[in-house]
Order: structure tokens, then C-alpha cells, then sequence
């Protein structure tokens, strides 16, 4: 019997390497797409399958906003399964703009699972995506799902917000609701604001790489592709194994910045040496790195895709779409205040 799927902020980075991975590994699903495509997602992220299906297909693009209480309730009373991408995504935004972050990121997780607590019980599950930010920095040499909840910026603190508020209504309503903490992920379709597609699309355009500070920041990065394995298992393990869970899903290997962008230039035959240095965000973590052993032990989940060959898709990627990245050079920079009383751009 086929199963429609509800896929929230489905046009941007992750939620279209997800809809692409199911479009391929399940094809018993209908997928509609609930997005208000803003400045990080684009159709052109999405396959036809979904912006063009036939008239025999139940997939669909649905434009609109996840705080829209009524056509939530709507989108949800019609969907079996749901996984919840839909965010405002990045660090610095969320320093200009927070009132926006806190909008999407909260109101819109918990307009969401209020929709599948008013629904009809057709909801199986929802699968949230949180962040490895919620911990905030590093007391522990990886962090697991125990780690303290120490949010470090306003997107941070959005995102622990709305990973708490899924938690508080699955544990009152007894959802079947389960989270994912992913910690830093890259890949193909992501937004050149991010750091490794910032670096990539740096080389390409023959321009220096920025790094904030001296580059000492440590970060724990995913492949996308191992980040969608991890959802299609939340998504289909037995309810008991998961409901109220939260999985960390990250490779458990720290890597600095600078050297990221020493390896990002060295696959690239550019010179690792040329970067310009900015001054450090305010709120910096210095360090985050995940420990995966739990969604190994429940799900049998691990990371597969070594970081060289990972690199090389993401920067094979760029290259060759060229058109899908340049209209965001102009907004992928920041203003923001530095504690002297200087605007820099991050
Ligand atoms: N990229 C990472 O490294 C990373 C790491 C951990 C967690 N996450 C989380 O994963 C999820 C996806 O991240 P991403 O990197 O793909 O982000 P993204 O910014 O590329 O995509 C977000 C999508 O949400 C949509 N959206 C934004 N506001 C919306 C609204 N009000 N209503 C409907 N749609 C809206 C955007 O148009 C976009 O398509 C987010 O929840 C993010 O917090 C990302």
C-alpha cells in the first residue's frame, strides 16, 4: 500500500538530498514538499517527480510556511509519516535576525507537532531534525545525547527550543515522535553561506579562504547521504525502538577549520595557504564532536563515506552547477556587530 510522506523545508540542503534519496530507495512513498522557499531553498534543489509528477503520482510541492497553523493541520491530516527539516539554518543569520529564527525554528516545530496531535491518528511517525548546536561547547572529549543543552547563538537556542517542545509533546501526548541531532553535514545543493561549500565555491572563483579567527574552531562533519540513512532508519525502525528518542548522528572525527580548508584546497590543487583571516563570531564554539554510539547500537547506523571521497562529490558538484550557486554569492555574507562596535562580515 503506498504512503504519502510529508517532508518539510524540503527544497533546501539536506530535505532535497532526502527527497532524492527516497525518490530512489522507496519508491512506495508519495512525497509532498512543504516549503516557503526562502533564500536557502529553490526548486531547482527538487526533482520533477515532485514539481512536475504525473497525474497518476500523489507527490506534490506545497509552497508555504510551516507557522501557517491551517495549512499544516491540513498537509498533516493527509500524511502517514513526516520528517521536519524546515529551518531557518545558519549560525551568523540568526545574529542579524533572530526574531525570524525563533518564528521558524520554534513556532514552526511546534505548529507542526500540535497539527500531528490535533490530527486524525493517520500520523505514524515524525521525525524531527534538531542540531548538534543544542549542546553548545564541549565538556567532554565526544559529546553523546546526555551532553548538557548549553546553546551558544540565537539559531542554537532556537533549535533547543523546538528539540525540547517535540520532546515535551511527545512525553504529554504520547506522539510518535523521535529526534535527530545531527552535527555539522555537507554536501551537494548546500548553500554557499556554509563553510565547506563557502571554501569550495572560494577555489573556484580564485578567491582567497576566509576563516574566522585562526581557524581553531573544531567541528564533527557528515555526509549528507549518510545523514538520509540515518532519517530513513528513524523513520522505519519499530515505533518502541525510537518514540521520544534522540540520536546523535555524526562521524565522531574533529577536524579543525583551517584544516578543512587546507583539504578542501589540496583536492582542489590550490593553495592552501591563501586565506584571509575574520574577526571570530560572537558566541563561537570552540569545539563539538559527536559520539555515535547510540544510533549504532539501536539503529545499526554508522557513517560510510570517507571524508576525501565525500569532499570530492561535494566539490564535483559545484563545478559542474555553476548556475544553482552564483545568485547566492550576493547574500552569503553577514553584518554583524563585533564587541568593539565595528560591522564585519561573516
Ligand atoms: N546543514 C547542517 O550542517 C545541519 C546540521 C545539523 C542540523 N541541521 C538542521 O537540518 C535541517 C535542514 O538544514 P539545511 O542545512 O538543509 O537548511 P537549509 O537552510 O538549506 O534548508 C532549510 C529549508 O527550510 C525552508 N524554510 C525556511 N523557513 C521556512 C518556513 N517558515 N516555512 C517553510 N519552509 C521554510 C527553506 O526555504 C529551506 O528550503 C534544519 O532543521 C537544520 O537546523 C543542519
Amino acid at each position: 500500500m503506498r504512503k504519502t510522506l510529508l517532508v518539510t523545508g524540503g527544497a533546501g540542503f539536506i530535505g532535497s538530498n532526502f527527497v532524492h534519496f527516497m525518490l530512489r530507495n522507496r519508491p512506495e512513498y508519495d512525497i509532498i514538499v512543504l516549503d516557503c522557499l526562502a533564500y536557502a531553498g529553490s526548486l531547482d534543489n527538487l526533482p520533477d517527480a515532485v514539481k512536475q509528477p504525473d497525474q497518476s503520482s500523489g507527490s506534490a510541492f506545497r509552497y508555504g510556511d510551516i507557522c501557517n497553523a491551517d495549512l499544516v493541520n491540513a498537509l498533516t491530516a493527509e500524511s502517514d509519516k513526516i520528517v521536519h527539516f524546515a529551518a531557518e539554518s545558519h549560525v551568523s543569520r540568526s545574529i542579524v535576525d533572530s526574531w525570524r529564527c525563533v518564528q521558524t525554528n520554534i513556532i514552526g516545530s511546534q505548529t507542526l507537532v500540535d497539527a500531528v496531535r490535533k490530527g486524525n491518528g493517520r500520523v505514524e511517525r515524525m521525525v524531527h531534525i534538531s542540531s548538534s548546536e543544542v549542546y553548545g561547547e564541549a565538556v567532554t572529549p565526544q559529546m553523546d545525547e546526555a551532553h548538557p543543552l548549553n546553546p551558544k547563538s540565537p539559531y542554537a537556542g532556537a533549535k533547543c527550543g523546538a528539540d525540547r517542545m517535540v520532546y515535551a509533546y511527545c512525553a504529554t501526548y504520547d506522539l510518535p515522535v523521535v529526534t535527530l541531532r545531527p552535527f555539522n553535514t555537507y554536501g551537494p545543493r548546500q548553500h554557499i553561506e556554509k563553510l565547506v561549500p563557502r571554501f569550495i565555491t572560494h577555489v573556484l572563483t580564485g578567491q582567497a579562504l576566509p576563516l574566522h579567527g585562526r581557524g581553531e574552531a573544531m567541528r564533527d562533519f557528515t555526509h549528507v547521504d549518510d545523514l538520509c540513512r540515518a532519517v530513513d532508519l528513524a523513520l522505519h525502525a519499530p515505533l518502541e525502538q525510537v518514540r521520544g528518542e534522540v540520536f546523535n548522528v555524526a562521524s565522531g572525527t574533529c577536524r579543525s577549520v583551517r584544516g578543512i580548508a587546507q583539504d578542501i584546497a589540496r583536492l582542489m590543487d590550490a593553495d592552501p595557504g591563501r586565506v584571509i583571516q575574520l574577526p571570530d563570531r560572537p558566541g563561537q564554539v570552540a569545539r563539538q564532536c559527536g559520539d555515535f554510539a547510540k544510533i549504532h547500537r539501536t539503529l545499526g547506523w554508522s557513517p560510510t563515506i570517507p571524508w576525501d571521497s565525500g569532499l570530492r562529490t561535494a566539490i564535483d558538484w559545484y563545478a559542474q552547477n555553476p548556475d544553482s550557486w552564483r545568485k547566492q554569492a550576493l547574500f552569503s555574507t553577514q553584518p554583524i556587530l563585533q564587541p568593539d562596535g565595528r560591522i564585519a562580515l561573516h
